[in-house]
């Protein structure tokens, strides 16, 4: 039984003219799937202020995510070990407020300002100089209200507009569908196993469908977060390994009849 896809054809038996412009245009489409892959970091990475793409910033593009202050988080974790509890209280109450930069210096509160609070119970490490020397470990500088308001404020990062979620997926849905069109048809004329052929197809159309939902889906719930994550690697891998194998059936030896 031959082991081809359509009928026993296999594109090895394509003319070479046939077979050169098909690697040329798979290989325009390989470095097509090596820019988005590219365009993604870049489009992603900063959501969160940190460098690099991490699940908060997939959350914050397709379901906003809520990031709080690092000097609320500090506080809330019980940092730094010292504190007495009302003066936690009064530095939680006054981060959780809507007057932080209001109530920062305040005169009313007297030495229970937060200005105050932080001079005494924390500039010991987090003054400018300690964090640049013998605190470097401590890293943020809680000395002037500059540097308290670089880490005072929590953020809301919202998903991006439904509008551009529209333009979006129509022009991954269209494209990306009709690409793995053409790929699962080319990979189906080639020599190699059945279930290889078919399982790929498999992937690529499963996993474009449940991240292209998963864009939306997410909108109502987080959960479908790591879904679109995962349903993304495996929708680039299925489609690079399909590109590889057609490739390399379009150049292998012809099979002995
Ligand atoms: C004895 C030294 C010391 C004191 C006092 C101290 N800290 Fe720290 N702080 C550190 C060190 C060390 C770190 C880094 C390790 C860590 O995150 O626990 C740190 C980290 C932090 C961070 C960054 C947390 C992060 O997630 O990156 C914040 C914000 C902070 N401290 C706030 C405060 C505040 C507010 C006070 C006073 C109420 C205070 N610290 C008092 C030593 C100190």
């Amino acid at each position: 039984m031959a082991n081809g896809g359509l009928a026993g054809f296999t594109l090895r038996e394509l003319g070479l003219g046939a077979r050169l412009g098909l690697s040329a245009l798979l290989l325009v489409l390989l470095g097509g799937l090596a820019a988005s892959g590219y365009h993604l970091v870049e489009h992603h990475q900063n959501r969160d202020e940190q460098p690099g793409v991490s699940l908060t910033d997939i959350q914050g593009a397709y379901h906003g995510v809520q990031s709080p202050a690092l000097l609320l988080g500090a506080l809330e974790r019980g940092h730094p070990e010292g504190l007495a509890p009302a003066e936690r209280t009064t530095l939680l109450t006054w981060l959780g407020g809507t007057r932080i930069s209001e109530d920062y210096d305040s005169l009313e509160l007297g030495d229970a300002a937060p200005a105050e609070l932080l001079a005494t119970r924390c500039l010991s490490c987090h003054s400018r100089a300690a964090v640049q020397g013998e605190h470097k470990d401590a890293r943020v500088a809680l000395e002037y209200w500059e540097d308290v308001a670089r880490v005072a404020f929590s953020k809301r990062v919202e998903p991006v507009p439904l509008k551009i979620l529209a333009a979006s997926t129509h022009t991954h849905a269209l494209s990306l569908a009709t690409l793995s069109l053409v790929l699962g048809a080319l990979l189906l004329a080639t020599r190699f196993p059945a279930l290889l052929r078919n399982g790929l197809c498999a992937l690529a159309g499963l996993s474009l469908l449940a991240d292209l939902a998963g864009w939306w889906l997410a909108r109502g719930s987080p959960a479908w977060v790591v879904p679109i994550v995962v349903a993304g690697g495996v929708y680039a891998t299925a489609s690079a390994l399909s590109l590889l194998l057609i490739l390399l059936e379009l150049w292998l030896p012809r099979r002995a009849a």
